[in-house]
């Protein structure tokens, strides 16, 4: 662990002179390391004249006995204090037949988002996972898969009391019109044979500041709910409502959840404009079909739409 942080991680007060004797460092190099330190953790640190310095909150690893306790039915839960990605490592894993397992990790150095960004992955701070998921009936069983899987996230932030959380089509989870989670799934294997969906999943869970800035606006659910939020309690009920949506899923496909997803759908009969290969068309979007596909409404005809690189925003007047 970084020493810095060794030092403060039960969250009590230690002073610039203590902290730059234990370290050999003179006390601006104190500072200029706790302004790093708060940027690998997404946290601010306090500092009071006359105290020093301390995390706002004492450093909250995973619990993985607690999470393992309450999740039976996985073979292999892999847990890593940093990692490239846990998609990655949940693929890795596939390769060496370890199929039924959920990967998590206190930190990312690679995280991957959709179409090729980055995912900010600070230490202890939010969540990083990555669920395996074996697809057994064809490829029919992935459609609208990545949308379930938003509606899980969501059923989950809403246990944690969050007012104000919904959907957008394809698959962001938002609060206040901020994205809150992330969502990447990535096929491995021969679709004709054996065959599996990482399912990658990022929430912000305590973050307060960016490690860079990020392009889009975000929050976290700490920061929604004013108060840090225990990181092992919100995995372990991710993971069920992960696991009763995917059941669902797989057994009566998207078509199960779709009323349910778009009770949730935040940006439900709004006017957009749907921007699609240097194309922009302006509508009113109506939905989803059976497949998760986009309905989208203009000059009273609905079409649907699907892929990865289509995007959406609002029209001015909604
Ligand atoms: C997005 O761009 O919205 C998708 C972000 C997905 C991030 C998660 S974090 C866990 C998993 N591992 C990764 O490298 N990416 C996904």
């Amino acid at each position: 662990m970084d020493a810095l942080l060794a030092i403060l991680a039960d969250g009590e007060f230690y002073s610039g002179n203590k902290i730059g004797q234990e370290l050999g460092i003179t006390r601006a190099a104190v500072w200029k390391r706790i302004k790093q330190l708060e940027i690998k953790l997404g946290q601010r640190i306090q500092s009071v004249p006359g105290k020093g310095y301390r995390l706002q909150q004492p450093l909250n690893y995973l619990d993985i006995d607690l999470i393992r306790q309450h999740l039976p039915s996985v073979a292999e839960l892999v847990y890593a204090k940093e990692i490239d990605s846990t998609n990655a490592e949940a693929k890795r894993l596939i390769k060496r037949q370890i199929h039924d397992s959920i990967v998590l990790s206190e930190s990312q150095t690679e995280g991957q988002g959709r179409r090729g960004r980055q995912w900010q992955s600070p230490y202890a701070t939010n969540l990083y996972m990555s669920y395996v998921l074996p697809i057994t009936q064809g490829m029919q069983q992935i459609e609208g898969l990545s949308l379930s899987v938003g509606l899980a996230i969501n059923h989950a932030i809403k246990e944690f009391g969050i007012e104000g959380t919904g959907l957008k089509w394809p698959n962001d989870v938002l609060i206040s019109n901020k994205k809150v989670a992330g969502i990447l799934l990535e096929l491995v294997g021969d679709p004709a044979d054996q065959c599996f969906v990482v399912i990658g999943v990022g929430v912000n869970i305590n973050m307060q500041l960016p490690v860079q800035e990020i392009e889009q606006a975000w929050t976290s659910l700490a920061l929604e709910l004013g108060r840090p939020v225990e990181r092992s309690a919100f995995t372990v009920s991710l993971i069920q409502q992960l696991d009763d949506v995917l059941q669902a899923h797989l057994e009566g496909g998207f078509s199960r959840l779709k009323s349910d997803w778009e009770a949730a759908h935040l940006w439900q009969n709004k006017r957009a404009v749907l921007s699609m290969a240097g194309r922009k068309i302006e509508g009113i979007i109506r939905g989803v079909n059976d497949r998760g596909e986009l309905a989208f409404e203009q000059d009273g005809c609905i079409g649907f739409y699907a892929g990865g690189e289509l995007s959406l925003r609002l029209s001015d007047d909604s």
